[in-house]
């Protein structure tokens, strides 16, 4: 089937929410989904969105966008951290205008909590930049958002899961494939743009705070048509997830005054970052968790350290954190009103991504020429406001400004080009990869690979690396890969198959963690949550620079890209 529209947007989480939101009155604009919008994977944020209010204390955003090319340990481009930082404020009302319920001050201004690596005056001591919605803050912004669609008419076509891209022999893109999941229909969209907006991989490792759709598509379907991928090596750990599960359990608890204990209840945090403490960032939060665990200092000697919030204000749970509380009684069968929470590292952010222009413009070299008609924002992307560690809060501020920006600029562009001809048979690729995996009647199973790579991955690729761990890792790719060249799936029917579309999302796993791997072995230094146990030290003189991979067909060639320093000259992090 065919379709024809100015704009696509691909993924209905905030960042493709918020870019529909701004062509929805003057392009035509499809949003395209793997998922009913309202289960994308935003609606997992929890504790904040940061924004320089100054609400309920001095703040200013050139703090803000200090703290966050510190939190990325000097590898963010400070022309992007600059426009995160201001625009977030503005961005901010903008969603509060839409109707966003956020929680209030007493005289009834959007209310702030304290995030982790937020800082007032340059680093002495944290500061409340973090606006809130109880502990669903994400979920709030994502209905805020889907409203704000429907209301304008976006047309959306909901469990559609992309195929392909469709890109000219000029280099410009001009559309996608779908897949229809009601039906198995392999659907031709054809527009003057698309933006990709459809998230992180997650799933990669065996602990994560991901939604099980967060496979990397958008990264890997770049990926394999030519297009480079950015700063890969960085994937950030979230310290809290609820120990084995790996369920978020928001930064905002420790913003509310949670406590991080050991073994011995000590409280740990204050020997690695004296005056952060628990609000230090979250490399340094997720690597000091597993070092007291390393050290022997893991609760009951097991893989986890304890969350306390016994001490919180009577009511404070309840009504400012009331999904973790929730979720800690579900999942654990505790109370964290009377009881210390055993948690461990989670897998929850990519770093790294498809390179992209302030304006979300997809860039495919290291003098950042723009791929015509191809934007990306939010995780999928890498601007690069979050370096080699994002702070906490700013997913949400990322996606809101650049989904926003990606959005205006294609409203514009698409006025000032023609639509491009398809090339022929624009589906011929993701047809051939569909009946491939249904025509194999017999084969490997997708899910073994998976929870292979998923394990691996957690062991070899994640908090601390080696190099003799990631070239283990790399030969295991290899495996892994050789097995899914004969995946099957056992259902060969149209209608609704998830197995066929678990095995294509396999294969989008596979690409991602290729790139982190090959990323993290280029990558020999430790900087923000890459951390290199054989090369323990930042080497600013060599590796202050982004990583660009490409997929040849000789293997993964990398290539590197200098670092936009505008304000802060990089120093060490301490905090
Ligand atoms: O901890 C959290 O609430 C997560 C927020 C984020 O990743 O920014």
């Amino acid at each position: 089937m065919y379709h024809r529209y100015d704009v696509l947007v691909i993924g209905a989480g905030g960042a493709g929410l918020m870019a529909a939101a701004q062509l929805a009155n003057t392009a035509s604009c499809a949003v395209i989904s793997k998922l009913y919008p309202p289960r994308s994977h935003t609606g997992a944020a929890q504790g904040g969105i940061g924004a320089a209010l100054a609400n309920v204390e001095e703040d200013h955003w050139i703090w803000h966008m200090f703290d966050t090319v510190k939190g990325g340990d000097y590898v963010v481009d400070q022309d992007a951290a600059e426009i995160l930082a201001r625009e977030a404020v503005d961005a901010v009302l903008e969603l509060e205008h839409m109707g966003l319920p956020f929680n209030r001050t007493p005289d009834g201004k959007i209310d702030q909590r304290r995030f982790g690596g937020h800082t007032r005056n340059f680093g002495e001591g944290p500061v409340r930049r973090a606006c809130y919605s109880a502990d669903r803050t994400g979920h709030m912004i994502l209905y805020t958002l889907y409203q704000q669609g429907i209301k304008n008419n976006v047309q959306f076509f909901d469990e559609f899961h992309m195929l392909d891209l469709i890109i000219t022999d000029d280099g410009i893109c001009n559309g996608i494939v779908a897949l229809e999941v009601r039906t198995g229909e392999i659907h031709i969209f054809h527009a003057k743009a698309v933006i990709l907006a459809t998230g992180g991989f997650g799933r990669v490792y065996k602990i994560t705070s991901n939604a099980m759709a967060a496979t990397g598509d958008g990264v890997a379907i770049a990926f394999r048509r030519g297009l480079p991928v950015e700063d890969m090596e960085f994937y950030q750990f979230h310290p809290t997830g609820i120990f084995k599960l790996g369920i978020l359990l928001t930064e905002g608890a420790r913003g509310e005054g949670g406590i991080l204990r050991n073994a011995s209840g000590e409280r740990f945090m204050e020997r690695y970052a004296p005056t952060l403490k628990d609000l230090a960032p979250r490399d340094m939060v997720s690597r000091c968790i597993w070092q007291e665990i390393r050290e022997g200092r893991g609760v009951d000697g097991k893989d986890y350290v304890h969350l306390d919030l016994t001490h919180l204000p009577p009511g404070a749970l309840e009504e400012k954190l009331p999904d973790i509380t929730d979720f800690v009684r579900t999942y654990m069968g505790i109370d964290p009103v009377t009881q210390p929470i055993p948690i461990q590292p989670t897998a929850h952010y990519a770093m790294g991504g498809l390179p992209t222009d302030v304006d979300g413009r997809v860039t495919i070299d290291e003098v950042n020429t723009v791929m015509p008609g191809l934007y990306a924002a939010g995780e999928v992307a890498c601007v690069s406001v979050h370096g080699a560690n994002r702070l906490g809060t700013n997913s949400l501020v990322d996606l809101v400004v650049f989904g926003r920006r990606a959005g205006r600029h294609a409203a514009e562009y698409v006025k000032s080009v023609d639509l491009e001809p398809l090339p022929p048979e624009p589906d011929f690729r993701a047809r051939a990869e569909v009946s491939n995996l249904l025509e194999r009647s017999r084969g490997e199973n997708a899910s073994i690979i998976r929870a292979t790579l998923q394990a691996e991955m957690m062991d070899k690729a994640s908090v601390f690396r080696t190099g003799e761990g990631l070239a283990q890792m790399r030969t295991t790719l290899s495996q892994l890969r050789d097995a899914y060249a004969n995946v099957s799936v056992a259902d060969k029917g149209k209608i609704f198959n998830t197995d066929l579309l678990e095995a294509i999302e396999l294969g989008y796993l596979l690409d991602c963690a290729d790139a982190i791997v090959e990323g993290a072995l280029a990558r020999t230094e430790s900087r923000g949550a890459h951390l290199r146990e054989d090369y323990p030290d930042r080497n600013d003189a060599d590796w202050l620079k982004h990583t660009l991979a490409y997929r040849t067909s000789g293997g993964i060639q990398m290539r590197y890209k200098p670092v936009v320093i505008t304000k802060f000259e990089p120093k060490e992090r301490k905090y």
